[in-house]
């Protein structure tokens, strides 16, 4: 399908912004990440996510400006843009972490924090191509089963237009989506606390990991029969919002250097950097709970 196929509804523009501010600035930081987290003698990796960053922070300062609203052919230039920019940092993103998980590329961070980061850019982009005719992920490339099936992505700024059936099929695939995240920044946070001092944060935070991977685990078997989706939805919504608290206490602890043994053994801004993509899950949790729950998912 043509990538540059930009005939769609204008009426999407505001959807399309709000997608781009937000996960443009998060493909940044993976670009930062990658740099931050391969050994010291990496300068292949290093200047490719150096060009990354520098390209990401241009096409966010673009996408700031207060008029783009009201100008559709600047924001079908930055939408150009940001697919182009994403399908080069996709291909960075494979060949790391294969290059991690054959130890061609030595690195902090494990190719499976490589594809997590890799299944976020599928979910952005396929958000965006939902609404302007590109081509739609399948439910292997984000990581939901193994199976060739498109997803029904929408833009969070749409799901509250969505009606019947589909909004049973959409909440699904949300949830396979964001439980399986959300358990990866949990059950990676636990990892990088310091040990003995620190064994109170491992342990809090291993257990968000686990009752996200509980409540994956619940919505992968409902992918195939029906059952109490809207009920998995509500127990994810109040977890996300205990985990949201706790990663906002965490960052505070760890910006006024109050922590025990002061700071952490990973990068501070990759607090905040979680924080946000939990923040973005719980508000597609508030749209379509109650869509689910009129729909009897
Ligand atoms: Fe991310
Ligand atoms: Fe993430």
């Amino acid at each position: 399908m043509n990538q540059d196929n930009n005939d769609f509804n204008l009426r999407v523009i505001p959807a399309l912004l709000d997608e781009m501010l937000f996960w443009n600035r998060q493909l940044d930081e993976h670009a930062r990440l990658i740099r931050s987290g391969v050994d010291l003698g990496e300068d292949n990796v290093f200047r490719e996510a150096d060009q990354y960053v520098v390209m990401y922070d241009q096409l966010l300062t673009q996408l700031q400006s207060t008029e783009l609203n009201a100008n559709p052919s600047m924001v079908i230039y930055l939408l150009n843009r940001t697919r182009m920019l994403a399908a080069g940092l996709r291909e960075f993103k494979i060949k790391v972490a294969q290059g991690i998980a054959e130890c061609r590329i030595k690195a902090m961070i494990p190719a499976d924090l490589v594809d997590h980061i890799r299944r976020e850019l599928d979910f952005f982009i396929g958000n965006l191509n939902a609404v302007t005719n590109g081509p739609i992920p399948t439910w292997e490339d984000l990581g939901l089963d193994h199976i060739q099936q498109n997803v029904s992505l929408v833009p969070r700024m749409l799901l509250g237009e969505i009606e019947n059936r589909i909004v049973c099929q959409v909440s699904l695939e949300e949830m396979l989506f964001w439980t399986h995240i959300s358990g990866d920044h949990a059950n990676l946070l636990a990892s990088y606390f310091k040990p003995n001092i620190q064994a109170q944060f491992t342990q809090e935070t291993s257990q968000f990991g686990a009752e996200f991977d509980r409540l994956h685990q619940q919505t992968f078997q409902l992918r195939n029969q029906r059952g109490n989706l809207a009920g998995i939805m509500q127990s994810a919504a109040e977890l996300n919002q205990c985990w949201l608290n706790y990663l906002l206490e965490l960052g505070r602890l760890l910006a006024s250097c109050r922590i025990p043994g002061q700071g952490i053994n990973l990068w501070p801004a990759l607090v905040t950097h979680i924080y946000r993509e939990q923040e973005y899950f719980q508000s597609v949790l508030m749209i379509l709970l109650p869509k689910a729950q009129m729909e009897n998912c």
